[in-house]
């Protein structure tokens, strides 16, 4: 059974000073059963933000981090660094793929780092607006995908627990979304990718995460679809209210799980 996700982008928002605060204040509006909660904030909030979600059960990720593990790249930051900071790490977000010039080979190389590292990854993937419009935007993600985990096998990418956060570029920050049908269809061709890698074992097991403009009131949307496991939320992520209404939705899509997953489990022997 795939594990139900949410995870926070706090993207450049935050300080050190505030990031604990809002940290402590959305883990006590989410404690929900069965829901994986991620926070996402900046580098320098990681250590505000592990100290306030300390007994929470809530996860801290980065929002990237350098290929290599140290070197000549000033104003990086290596995965030995976030060493008791952060079990996470988002890569290849649309924003770094656009402002830093990261490409799928640069992610693949960044996964081959977090893997090795123990870093959960975040692998991001989507389209352009003018992708959809030509009828390309399956064919733009599914190359994605296969960019991203080029070389690597299928053992270490289950191993280290690879996520996939499908967000189409034209729904981040814009108040438009993808329709939960098309957010479904797109996992449906990523997982297709996932089983050139690994048979059916990869492609059943990676959670698939809808990223792009979720709220409280649209996250049902996304988490009715039974291929997509979660959301990759930012700016609604800075809202304990909102959270609080995203997580409490996936709370209901994990107990469904739990109870179709129990229900299919064969029973122990004679009644
Ligand atoms: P918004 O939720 O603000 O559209 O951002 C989505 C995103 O980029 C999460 O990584």
């Amino acid at each position: 059974m795939r594990p139900v996700v949410i995870a926070a982008n706090w993207k450049m928002h935050t300080t050190p000073a505030d990031a604990g605060e809002l940290a402590a204040s959305i883990a006590a509006a989410t404690r929900q059963p069965g829901v994986v909660r991620v926070i996402c904030p900046p580098f320098l909030s990681l250590e505000a933000v592990r100290r306030a979600v300390a007994g929470e059960g809530v996860e801290v990720g980065a929002q990237n981090v350098h290929h290599e593990a140290s070197g000549a790249y000033t104003g990086e930051i290596a995965a030995p660094m976030l060493a008791g900071l952060a079990t996470w790490v988002i890569l290849g977000h649309s924003e770094r793929r656009r402002d830093a010039g990261e490409t799928d080979a640069v992610v693949n190389r960044k996964l081959q780092r977090a893997l090795a590292s123990g870093l959960r990854p975040i692998v991001c993937v989507g389209e352009q607006l003018e992708d959809r419009d030509a009828g390309r935007a399956e064919a733009v993600v599914s190359a994605q995908v296969r960019g991203c985990l080029a070389g690597l096998d299928a053992e270490s990418l289950l191993a280290g627990g690879l996520v996939i956060a499908y967000e189409p570029v034209w729904a981040i920050g814009t108040g438009r979304t993808a329709s939960g049908a098309d957010a479904a269809a797109m996992s449906a061709a990523i997982r297709a990718v996932l089983a050139e890698v690994g048979a059916g074992t990869l492609a059943d097991a990676v959670p698939v995460l809808y990223g792009g403009s979720v709220t409280a009131a649209n996250v049902g949307e996304f988490l009715v679809e039974p291929s997509i496991d979660g959301a990759l939320v930012g700016g609604a992520s800075l809202k304990p209210d909102e959270m609080a209404g995203i997580v409490a939705r996936a709370a209901v899509t994990a107990t469904a799980r739990a109870v179709v997953e129990a229900a299919s489990r064969p029973a122990d022997g004679p009644a």
